[in-house]
């Protein structure tokens, strides 16, 4: 039985007693956890479905708490001070004090931690006064939520309990910044743009594509998988237009009327604008994954999205849901 919550209060009380609660940030919603429990922690994967122990990231309410836990540099309090609380991960070294379970941190002796811009969340974050380990509230390999809707429809009965704060405003998860070596590497892009992220840090190493992580066969991220994000149906990306028996994800203007096979189109931005489309963009493989079903379509065509900006995310996210799957 999963519980709708609206109270922080509640979904505090219930992550320090150990259970499984998911809740509202800026990104997406994330499934919490006391980050140094690791029964708790466990749970999460359980739920989850995770194939492996990816590493999770600790949200926190505010840089203190989280440099308490991890060793931040110059350039790591420079872009706290500049993104926090935002949609900014960096990925820092452990505090050999640092309580959170290895678990969470799939044992690595990095960690990745960040404070959510949402104000639900940071009213949950201070009252559980631990670190929260939080993971995208889907089920593996599915596409994130970013309403309490999505959540219930992946993980009903599986977790304790949803805290419900709308739909997401930025609809993407956040930009994954690892500090740990001798300069900064992008490793997820997101809701923090890496223009902005450069304009601080300088150069920032590039940004993990699905096809080079592939070359690489290492992924220096355990949870960048190349196959993510991914919809029932296939995706074909950088569509002109959708074919016969294809769905539609639109961007900008619609490429002619729609023929019968495009009775299934989601508009990201009829204007363009990439913000309005990163915040839509979950929930719209989410309509025409189940459109394209009820329809007996046999996939879906996403038209192309610029390479600037949030799009570099978008992008991103487009790729994995395309990738072979398995
Ligand atoms: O916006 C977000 O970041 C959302 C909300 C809930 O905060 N969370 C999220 O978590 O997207 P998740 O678990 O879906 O993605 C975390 C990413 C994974 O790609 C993981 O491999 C990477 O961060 N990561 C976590 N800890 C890491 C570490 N120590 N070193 C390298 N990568 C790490
Ligand atoms: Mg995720």
């Amino acid at each position: 039985m999963t519980l709708a919550l609206a109270d922080p209060a509640e979904a505090a009380r219930l992550l320090r007693a150990g259970r499984l609660v998911a809740f509202p940030t800026e990104t997406v919603y994330g499934l919490g956890a006391d980050a140094a429990n690791s029964r708790a922690v466990a749970a999460i994967f359980d739920a989850k479905g995770r194939p492996h122990f990816n590493p999770l990231i600790c949200h926190y309410p505010d840089a203190a708490a989280a440099f308490a836990h991890v060793v931040a540099n110059q350039l790591a309090r420079r872009l706290a001070e500049a993104f926090w609380p935002g949609p900014l991960t960096l990925v820092l070294p452990r505090r050999v004090t640092c309580p959170v379970a290895l678990l969470a941190g799939a044992g690595l002796d990095s960690l990745a931690v960040r404070v959510p811009a949402h104000s639900l969340a940071l009213a949950v974050l201070r009252a559980v006064g631990r670190p929260v380990a939080a993971p995208s509230a889907n089920r593996s390999g599915r596409i994130s939520p970013t309403t309490a809707a999505h959540v219930h429809q992946e993980l009903d009965g599986r977790i304790d309990a949803v805290l419900d704060g709308g739909p997401c405003a930025v609809g993407l998860e956040s930009t994954v910044l690892d500090l740990c070596g001798a300069g900064p590497v992008l490793l997820r892009p997101g809701g923090a743009l890496a223009e902005a992220i450069e304009a601080i840090a300088g150069p920032v190493g590039r940004p993990i594509t699905p096809a080079r992580a592939k070359a690489a066969r290492t992924l220096r991220s355990p949870g960048l998988l190349v196959s993510h994000y991914a919809p029932t149906l296939p995706v074909r990306l950088d569509a002109a237009k959708s074919d016969l028996g294809e769905a539609l994800l639109a961007f900008g203007p619609l490429p002619g009327p729609p023929g019968d096979a495009a009775a299934a189109v989601f508009q990201l931005s009829a204007g363009g604008d990439l913000v309005e489309a990163a915040a839509r963009l979950f929930a719209g493989l989410r309509q025409l994954d189940e459109d394209g079903l009820r329809l007996g379509l046999r996939g879906i065509a996403a038209m192309p999205i610029p390479t600037h900006g949030l799009g570099l995310a978008i992008r991103d996210r487009l790729e994995r849901a395309a990738a072979p799957r398995g």
